[in-house]
């Protein structure tokens, strides 16, 4: 999940090469670093630590050339230590990397046997080894590195940069992606087309085992067997100017406080006239079955979902978290749907999970955020959800979207199962269409849930509890606190409290209750009277209705509009992230780029 650059340019390219590592970035930031070709020779920078370290060490220390490559990393193997920071350097090559070469061990000790030993703890380095071997036996570059990659295995996207070669780069795709620039006269590499966005609009995407030799008069593109391969050049839209904090302290407050209106651009995009506006293939009337795929935070929107599907549509409806279903051999039926949901749409185990149910499903679908990634362009039919770039490693508003989205195809699926009337989905919609508002109504809120969070923010340990749709968002609200105040933080079924994690409960514990006045709040209630009946803090958060009913004796109630219970998952994740970001503000933790994570997990 690390992030690569490659420009051969007009001009110096350090400046740009860390400009595009800027929007790389989300994708690791253990270290940085940078290569150019200068006068026929290479030379690299590299520093530990956010990108800003490598643009200080780049003052006392610049790097000259119109050719170079970069890298920002997310440490797999190895510390985040100089040494082993990209890109990596043997003899005449330098190579920056993103995956993971998965025999590095058995290719170390052979290159180990021919006196090539490596000085790194990382992957990365066998790969420029190999390369330097090769071209010490007399191979050419484009040679070198064709022998080079038919001897790796794993996932990766690779760019090389040679010494004495100020027109060329090399890039390979297996299972990580990379994005081919063209510029007038300049080529340009990246992971994805956003690291490209202010240079160019037209990319050639490489696809699965591919490999490019890229010079400043253009891109021959080889495939997995060395045939040349025509791939297409697309005008990607992409508007760089959206991803910036427009004065909120973080990524993550502006994309909080955007909900409201790209919930509305969603809503808007997928109801019109009354209708839910679908590709006619998505056809759920005799659909025995529905797979939902996905990690983290998607996955919670995907068990949100289930309850949707099952209640709305009648329709049967397994989640699974991507890691665990892409090795767990699951049988499909022929006649389902797989639902890979993904906010980047590059999430390895996600993508994986979708190739294994290829050919055993009747449709592939995705739901993504990014509408040119690899999840997206290789599904039968790819759902946008329309949230914009988001930035933060906390997933805000990809979150809402998606339910949103899952929700839209779940009464969808209700209707065409003649579960759903014209006039009952005309309701359902009519409620969907208030959300916006309501949100915006909680946002005012957040004075308050913000001295909560403050509270919270002194606590070892913090518990979340939901009942049936609120349960996904109670393990969300957890990971979303855990994740960015590093607050130890677990969700759990109310009704699970119980079995095991009452245990827990004592004075300096916070539980934070996500309950609307729905069918099941008594239920809840009563669990949340066990909690304060061991001293438990609770927070409890309801409606206007709940806290008549049921605030006493709690330590903190916040209370948010009446709505739906339908829609309650998708407006009660507003508090539970605001109660995470506050809380993570208060500590002073990094809130957009919190320790050991990345944006886009691009290895499994
Ligand atoms: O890009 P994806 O939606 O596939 O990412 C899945 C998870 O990695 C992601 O949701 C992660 O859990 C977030 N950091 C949660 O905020």
């Amino acid at each position: 999940m690390c992030g690569i650059v490659g420009v051969l340019g007009h001009n110096e390219v350090a400046p740009i090469l860390v400009e595009a590592l800027k929007r790389l970035e989300y994708r690791g930031y253990d270290s940085a670093g940078i290569a150019t070709v200068n006068r026929g020779r290479l030379d690299r920078r590299r520093a530990v630590g956010k990108l800003v370290n490598l643009s200080d060490l780049l003052v006392h220390e610049p790097l000259a050339g119109k050719a170079g490559i970069g890298h920002t990393r997310w440490a797999t193997h190895g510390a985040a230590t100089v040494i082993n920071a990209h890109p990596h350097r043997s003899g005449p090559v330098a190579v920056v990397h993103n995956g993971i070469i998965e025999n590095f061990r058995e290719l170390r000790a052979e290159l180990a046997e021919k006196g090539l030993a490596c000085e790194t703890e990382t992957d990365t380095e066998t790969v420029a080894l190999l390369v330097r071997h090769h071209m010490d036996q007399g191979l050419s570059p484009r040679d070198a590195a064709r022998e080079t990659l038919k001897q790796l295995d794993g996932a990766f996207a690779l760019l090389f940069l040679f010494d004495g070669e100020e027109d060329l780069m090399i890039a390979a795709r297996k299972g990580s992606p990379l994005a081919i620039g063209h510029g007038q006269g300049e080529m340009f590499v990246g992971s994805d087309a956003i690291a490209l966005a202010p240079m160019t609009d037209r990319i050639t995407y490489l696809e699965e085992g591919d490999y490019a030799f890229v010079t400043r008069a253009g891109v021959e593109i080889f495939d997995a067997a060395g045939r040349r391969a025509n791939r297409d050049v697309q005008k990607i839209q992409l508007d760089a100017t959206r991803i910036e904090k427009a004065g909120y302290k973080h990524f993550m407050a502006k994309e909080i406080a955007e909900q409201p209106i790209v919930l509305a651009d969603a809503i808007k995009h997928y109801c019109r006239g009354g209708k839910i506006n679908l590709p006619e293939e998505l056809d759920f009337a005799t659909l025995d079955r529905l797979t939902l795929v996905a990690c983290g935070t998607a996955s919670y929107a995907c068990m949100t979902a289930k309850y949707w599907f099952e209640s709305l549509a009648g329709l049967n409806c397994e989640v699974d978290i991507a890691s665990e279903f892409r090795y767990r051999e699951p049988p499909l039926p022929q006649n389902s749907f797989a639902i890979f949901v993904s906010q980047s749409g590059e999430t390895a185990d996600t993508l994986a999970a979708l190739r294994y149910a290829r050919d055993k499903v009747a449709k592939i679908v995705s739901v993504v955020n990014v509408a040119t990634s690899s999840i997206a362009r290789e599904s039968d039919i790819a759902l946008p959800i329309l949230a914009g770039v988001e930035v933060g490693v906390a997933s805000t508003k990809a979150f809402t979207c998606q339910l949103a989205v899952l929700l839209l195809l779940a009464l969808e699926a209700g209707r065409q199962r003649g579960r759903i009337d014209d006039a009952a989905l005309a309701e359902h919609l009519k409620a969907l269409a208030s959300l916006p508002g309501l949100m915006n109504q909680t946002l005012t809120r957040e004075p308050t849930i913000a001295a909560t969070a403050a509270a919270i923010a002194e606590a070892q340990d913090v518990l979340f509890l939901g009942r049936g749709a609120m349960f996904p968002l109670a393990l969300e609200g957890a990971l979303k606190l855990k994740e960015i105040s590093y607050i130890h933080a677990e969700g759990y079924a109310s009704g699970e409290l119980k079995h095991g994690p009452i245990a827990l409960i004592d004075k300096a514990v916070p539980v934070i209750v996500l309950a609307p006045r729905d069918a099941l709040f008594d239920k809840t209630v009563s669990n949340m009277q066990e909690v304060m009946a061991r001293h438990g803090k609770v927070v409890l958060i309801t409606d206007a209705k709940g806290a008549d009913e049921a605030s006493y004796g709690t330590w903190k109630t916040l209370t948010l509009p009446e709505l739906p219970a339908l829609l309650a998952p998708i407006l009660y994740a507003l508090p539970a992230q605001l109660l995470a970001y506050h809380a993570a503000v208060a500590k002073g933790t990094d809130v957009d780029q919190p320790r050991n994570l990345a944006k886009s997990v691009t290895v499994e």
